[in-house]
């Protein structure tokens, strides 16, 4: 599903991005530029973030 509409990004490209290292918002929005537009899916990308982080 698309995640950022703004730039046609979908959950499995952040996920793609963050298992590729991306571990931050910022790292997120250099590699894929979600959250560059209406700042809608921040919240979305962060949550992401969050649930694909290994537990330690
Ligand atoms: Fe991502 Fe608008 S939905 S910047």
């Amino acid at each position: 599903m698309y995640v950022c509409l703004c730039k046609g990004v979908t959950d499995s490209q952040i996920r793609a991005a963050i298992h590729n290292g991306a571990d931050s918002m910022r790292e997120l929005r250099d590699a894929l530029e979600v959250g560059t537009q209406c700042g809608k899916c921040a919240r979305t990308c962060k949550s992401l973030l969050k649930d694909s982080r290994p537990a330690h």
